[in-house]
């Protein structure tokens, strides 16, 4: 999408003079569900943006255009806002964060458009967030840092939309590097850009097409069997406040104190880690069928361990893997729909593509989107600053 486009559409409903910001969707490529335990996460930036432009207003309403929902919507800055299940949560969750955080926000006109499928698992709320944070900022003049942001588009999420998500998706939004992956200690926020060329290999994401009702209370329930699993563990490791700090060897002693279900849950937790740190040693040594191998384990054990696949993701997993090409595959996100990650050889990936797409219609009468992306940069300015 260009500038202009961006630009012609916000005047096809607005006045005013708009600054253009975007902020991409992501893929997790190994690291699921590890973030709100204090863990480590590998996700990198997708090349599917979403586009806000933004112009003030002399008054204290938000004026919204989605272009996806064809709808808008207006509030007032002074209301009292709560949740209404509807796409403008984002932003009014953003809004109402910047002000608790200080930041008084002038009104403004806002034309949305997003290239980021929703529901699919790759963080289309976290791109609206980015986007919206960044452009509200920008119109009250307030200079946040690349952590404030995605800090406080967590905020939003766990308090106004209701999701009580980790820190992943809205700080690989905002972090993220043209041609890298993002390494993320989520306990410290510290990080690494991992250069990710390869003339080898690519990244295909194949949508399953469905999204389970069920996602986002399940996502909180795993999240408090989690919490269950440190409270349960500190009986016998006092020091622990996340299922990051206990180790494999631990785990295995401590386990069969554990009821099943928590059991299977710190499981899956603690050795994802693991092999979050493995993966880094295998790219450093260029070993990508090693990395491959972990993606593999990964999903295995988000499907047994965590159960959070569902039948199609699982499907399309096992479709991946029959093909030649496939190095490995998982699903990515948090799971019961959205998409599968893939790692495959390059001058092989149109077969990989065509056989996806005619074996898995064939067996759901779904039509699966299927996605090869580049690791692209994070949320930024689009129209030059004046
Ligand atoms: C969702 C959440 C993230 C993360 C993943 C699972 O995308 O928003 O914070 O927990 O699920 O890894």
């Amino acid at each position: 999408m260009t500038e202009e486009t961006i630009l012609e559409k916000f005047y096809s409903h607005f006045v005013g003079t708009p600054t253009v910001f975007a902020a991409p969707g992501r893929v997790n490529l190994i690291g699921e569900h590890t973030d709100y335990n204090d863990g480590y996460v590998f996700p990198m930036a997708i090349n599917f943006y979403t586009y806000l432009a933004v112009a003030p207003r002399h008054d204290r309403n938000l004026q919204i255009w989605s272009e996806n929902m064809q709808e808008t919507i207006l509030f007032s800055l002074d209301s009292n806002r709560s949740r209404r299940n509807h796409w403008s949560d984002y932003v009014a969750g953003v809004a109402d964060e910047l002000e608790k955080q200080g930041v008084i926000l002038p009104g403004a006109d806002l034309y949305i458009d997003s290239q980021v499928p929703v529901g699919a698992g790759l963080s289309s709320s976290a791109a609206i967030e980015m986007a919206t944070a960044l452009a509200l900022a920008h119109s009250a003049n307030a200079s946040l840092e690349k952590k404030e942001f995605a800090l406080l588009g967590q905020r939003a999420e766990n308090r106004f939309v209701g999701m009580n998500c980790g820190i992943m998706d809205q700080f690989i939004s905002m972090h993220a590097e043209d041609g890298h992956a993002l390494m993320l200690d989520c306990r410290s926020l510290e990080f690494s850009q991992v250069p990710l060329k390869s003339d080898a290999v690519c990244i295909v994401v194949c949508n399953t097409m469905v999204k389970h009702e069920l996602a986002s209370s399940e996502y909180n329930k795993r999240r408090a069997e989690c919490e269950e699993g440190v409270r349960l563990l500190r009986a016998q490791l006092p020091g622990i406040t996340h299922l990051r700090d206990v180790s494999l060897s631990q785990f295995n002693q401590l386990q069969f104190g554990l009821p099943a279900i928590v059991a299977k849950r710190c499981r899956h937790v603690i050795s994802e880690n693991q092999r979050v740190l493995h993966s880094q040693a295998c790219l450093a040594a260029h070993d990508l069928a090693g990395f491959a191998r972990l993606m593999n384990e990964s999903h295995n054990s988000l499907r047994d361990d965590y159960e959070v696949s569902c039948g199609e993701l699982d499907l399309l997993v096992d479709l991946a893997r029959s093909h030649a090409a496939c190095l490995g595959s998982r699903m990515t996100g948090g799971g019961f729909g959205g998409c599968t990650v893939n790692l495959v050889r390059l001058d092989q990936a149109d077969s990989f593509v065509e056989q996806i797409q005619s074996a898995y219609s064939f067996r759901t009468g779904l039509h699966p989107q299927v996605y090869i992306f580049t690791p692209s940069r994070g949320a930024h300015r689009v129209t030059a600053a004046q």
